[in-house]
């Protein structure tokens, strides 16, 4: 199925930290791919702004390098590469001084879309901000894109809102949360409020529980300073597996426009119940094989931060009362596997006898890899014998179901960055939605402090501690298996 590729507004797109890790690996080849659909129009502008001194060819050449590094070899075609690199362009800046504003200033042109995409350390948010201002680059109808970590917790995250609420409105701020932007994650909206099969059953008295899982094979690759700091529970929880519990939990918006979205996931966070230790469990993986541990790839040999973590969370409201969702993410896994499983409960009485063993019926939403969605139901065994039951998958891979075309699912950065553009903030994160996950996710981290809680180790290529089996054990349940 070819698909319909609409392109936004002319622009001029400045990317500070344009050098950058994540400009080099999802911005810019995001970018290119846009612009290899035709989304991006002939006026579009995307300029790098960073320290290093270097002219437009030099930028040009870093970014050459990153697309033949990031983009499946089978859409880089060397002309579409030159068309694309001449839309680029270069300024050196020092951020916290006046160096490379006056001529940043210059290169903006009138009468396109202005995007800034902060892709540098929060420190220096205000900086830019100021500066975007003082220099009169940014205009009232501006965007600024902010990356995570958006805080270290709630009092850095509303510092950070105040900072940027001094040159910039709600409306012209677009902080990213790249799970939004999974194909899967936007399909489990669709799923959810454009069939009537699944809302009648979405609530307490037909779900039994909920399971997020977002596993990683990869440890912390290079980035042990931040995550040390950081923790699976501030990397991962407070915001990527926040959003998925809240679009699975919030009440249907009355549209799919932004605050109505927005105020929805708000109610559900702000739902939730503070965490009891006894429903969290923390890990650290180990040195195997010779492998380094999570201490060793950080540097710091007496390391109490979690690289896993499972929590059962209660959503305290009419519709979840008595459905937990049981959460957990980690590094080092076994596969690289993120799924939301919604288990539905037993029919109230089966007609087929104790004999015939039921099984549950599972909803699950493959984000990656193989995204699809499934739905495990009970028919009966095919042939003679009787009446004998089996759970067969209903099965909705994206690749198969929509054919040619279907497998180049676009990276989550493509879309949310064509939303900046379009003025959509459906997919971005509101400024009170990532303060009060903080204010859930704070008091979590301050108890463990508090208790000098140590994450018990696991191994890895593993499902992550045995103490995370516990915590379904005890309600009777059990972790589905994290298979690639
Ligand atoms: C980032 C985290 O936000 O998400 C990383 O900082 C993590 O630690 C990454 O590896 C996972 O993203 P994805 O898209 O690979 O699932």
């Amino acid at each position: 199925m070819v698909s319909r590729v609409i392109p936004v507004d002319p622009f001029d797109l400045v990317i500070f930290g344009g050098t950058g890790d994540l400009a080099r690996r999802k911005i810019l080849p995001g970018l290119y791919r846009r612009f290899l659909d035709g989304q991006m129009p002939p006026e579009a502008r995307v300029i790098g702004a960073a320290r290093s001194e270097m002219d437009e060819d030099g930028y040009r050449d870093f970014v050459r390098a990153a697309i033949e590094e990031f983009v499946d070899a089978r859409r880089r075609d060397p002309e579409r590469i030159e068309a694309f690199l001449e839309r680029l362009g270069y300024v050196a800046i020092d951020a916290r001084g006046t160096g490379g504003w006056q001529e940043l200033r210059d290169r903006m042109r009138a009468g396109v879309v202005r995007a800034f995409y902060f892709s540098v350390a929060p420190a220096l948010f205000g900086d830019l901000a100021e500066r975007l201002h003082g220099f009169g680059i940014a205009d009232g109808d501006s965007r600024l894109v902010v990356e995570k970590p958006f805080g270290h917790d709630l009092a850095s995250a509303r510092a950070l809102n105040t900072t940027l609420a001094a040159h910039f409105n709600e409306a012209q701020i677009y902080r990213i949360d790249h799970y939004l932007g999974k194909e899967t994650v936007q399909n489990l909206m669709a799923v959810r409020f454009a069939n009537i099969l699944f809302e009648p059953l979405w609530n307490a008295q037909y779900v039994d529980h909920v399971q997020i899982t977002v596993a990683e094979t990869v440890g912390v690759d290079g980035r042990g300073s931040y995550y040390d700091q950081s923790g699976a529970m501030r990397d991962m929880v407070q915001n990527h597996l926040m959003q998925l519990l809240c679009l699975i939990a919030m009440e249907p918006p009355n549209r799919f426009d932004p605050d109505a979205v927005r105020d929805e996931k708000l109610k559900v966070i702000r739902a939730l119940d503070p965490v009891a230790p006894e429903d969290i469990v923390r890990g650290q993986y180990g040195a195997v094989g010779g492998q380094p541990g999570y201490r060793e790839d950080v540097g710091n040999s007496d390391s109490r931060t979690e690289s896993y973590v499972a929590l059962r969370v209660h959503v305290s409201n009419w519709r979840w009362k008595g459905t937990p969702f049981y959460l957990r993410t980690g590094k080092r896994l076994r596969a690289r596997s993120s799924e939301i499983a919604i288990t539905f409960r037993e029919p109230p009485h089966s007609i087929f006898g104790e004999d015939e063993r039921w099984k549950e019926n599972v909803l699950v939403i493959r984000l990656q890899p193989n995204e699809g969605i499934k739905l495990r139901v009970m028919i009966k065994e095919p042939g003679p014998g009787g009446m004998r039951l089996v759970n067969v998958p209903l099965d909705m891979s994206f690749a198969e179901a929509l054919g040619e075309g279907g497998t180049d699912i676009p990276d989550a950065y493509e879309r949310l960055i064509m939303d900046v553009i379009r003025g959509n903030q459906t997919l971005f994160m509101r400024g009170d939605e990532v303060e009060a996950a903080w204010a859930w996710t704070d008091p979590v981290i301050a108890e463990w402090v508090d208790a000098g809680s140590r994450p018990v180790s696991y191994d890895p290529g593993t499902s992550g501690p045995e103490d995370a089996l516990m915590l379904m054990h005890r309600d009777g349940r059990r972790w589905r298996e994290i298979t690639p």
